[in-house]
């Protein structure tokens, strides 16, 4: 091996390991490194904390959680007419939808306007003894968790 061919293989091994090292860090690039869509089980209080009359109206979370003497509900606050933010009326004690003239009850019934109830959501407690609201598991209207 001369000095000449010495040079040319020691150049093309560095071209080598630069190319392969190009091709990782593009491939760590192209792959997707976070989850788009929000967390669907989200801590809403302490279980200790929703009493009976309870009402945490979460918007960012987008669930109305209430507190009962049989237990904890929660339901989304996303009308089901078209899926605009509800908000609930302390003082009338009712949920309503501005968008096109909604009202609903505590338990998520539709009092007048065009949507449908509410929707039911599953309630669990986490070891650190929160509520934890699944906005992606619906169960029938009327079904109180209890723990
Ligand atoms: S989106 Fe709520 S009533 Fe239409």
């Amino acid at each position: 091996l001369d000095r000449r061919r010495f040079l040319e293989r020691c150049g093309l091994g560095a071209w080598i390991v630069t190319g392969l090292g190009v091709a990782r860090a593009l491939m760590a690039y192209m792959r997707p490194h976070s989850l788009l869509e929000p967390p669907t089980r989200v801590v809403v209080a302490r279980r200790d904390r929703i009493t009976d009359g309870t009402v945490i109206f979460d918007r960012d979370q987008k669930v109305v959680v209430v507190g009962t003497p049989g237990g904890v509900y929660a339901m989304s606050a996303v009308c089901p007419h078209l899926g605009c933010m509800t908000r609930f009326k302390a003082e009338s004690g009712l949920i309503d939808c501005a968008c096109h003239g909604s009202a609903f009850t505590l338990k998520g019934e539709p009092l007048y306007g065009p949507s449908g109830p509410l929707r039911w959501l599953e309630v669990t407690v986490n070891e650190r003894n929160e509520v934890v609201v699944d906005t992606n598991s619906e169960i029938p209207a009327g079904k109180v968790f209890n723990g």
